[in-house]
């Protein structure tokens, strides 16, 4: 993996396998989504899908590094969007194939539980990269926003149609137009940020909520990711079918009846599919 992702593996507490937790690693360019970030972040949803040891997706920003003698410390960033000098004489068709396959809809479609955990700014492609994420995670100085519009653009990963499930209609249209930052009180009022935490209680709260997850059954896990995200696509009767069809579906799978059965006999389940 190159040097702008890192991932640290993070052992699950009740059985095996591991949470990634993983960070944008450009912390002097507020860890901007630039060529070798998103083929990094590719990279990693190659492997996190591939490898069963993985549970638990985390993404988060590296910290800022001490300020150099005379300058002043940069801010914390999740990521402040895609890396804007890579936009400089770009036309249609070259973005065209650049965004096609891009790192974000890389971890949409993570058939595993991800998890963004922001502290700093999450503007432009870094509000998109958090909400492609299944949860949000975010730290009192959290800012989101969509200020591709000060740049003469609009968001290109997503961010048009995701937001809009995220925070409604009117919200959405209100951030894209307005470019306006959104602060993590509103954001957490918004349905943006699932949780809000004080940045040191961040990265453990963030864990506690990845322990969880990832002490569930995987194949339950994925099949609920699954069915949830059919409410995006399906008017409600539609979503009702396929949920039906799920639900009944587990009822053939070797976890359901090992949660069941461990309901019964008070003990804790111990999945097949972990
Ligand atoms: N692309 C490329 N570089 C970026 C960047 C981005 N999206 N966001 C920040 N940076 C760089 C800055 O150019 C600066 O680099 P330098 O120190 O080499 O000059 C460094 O990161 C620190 O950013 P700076 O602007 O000095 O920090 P700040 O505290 O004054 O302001 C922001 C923070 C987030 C308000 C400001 O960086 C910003 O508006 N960024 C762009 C946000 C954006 O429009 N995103 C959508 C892109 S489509």
């Amino acid at each position: 993996m190159s040097d702008v992702i890192k991932i640290e593996k993070v052992p699950v507490e009740n059985g095996d396998g591991i949470i990634a937790l993983v960070s944008i690693n450009r912390p002097n360019k507020l860890n901007a989504l630039n060529h070798e970030v998103s083929e990094g972040l590719k990279e990693m949803c190659i492997w996190a899908e591939a490898d069963d040891e993985v549970r638990v997706v985390i993404i988060t920003g590296s910290p800022p590094e001490d300020a150099l003698e005379g300058k002043r410390a940069k801010p914390h960033a999740f990521a402040a969007g895609a890396d804007i000098s890579e936009f400089v004489g770009k036309g249609s068709d070259e973005i065209l194939e650049l965004f096609a396959d891009n790192a974000i809809e890389a971890i949409w479609n993570l058939s595993k539980p991800t998890i963004a955990m922001i502290d700093g700014f999450a503007l432009g492609g870094g509000c998109e990269v958090a909400c492609s994420c299944d949860l949000r995670i975010a730290s009192t100085r959290a800012i989101f926003g969509t200020p591709e519009i000060k740049l003469g653009l609009i968001p290109g990963y997503g961010g048009t149609q995701r937001l809009v499930h995220l925070v409604g209609y009117g919200k959405a249209m209100e951030m894209m137009m307005t470019g306006n930052n959104v602060d993590a009180e509103e954001a957490h009022r918004l349905g943006i940020a699932n949780q809000l935490v004080p940045s040191e209680e961040l990265l453990e709260q963030t864990m506690k909520i990845a322990q969880t997850i990832a002490g569930k059954s995987m194949h339950t896990l994925r099949v609920a990711k699954e069915t949830i995200r059919a409410a995006l696509d399906n008017g409600l009767t539609d979503g009702v079918k396929i949920e039906a069809v799920a639900f009944a579906n587990l009822f053939d799978s070797e976890d359901k009846e090992i949660g069941v059965k461990a309901f019964l006999a008070k003990e804790n389940p111990v999945w097949k599919h972990r």
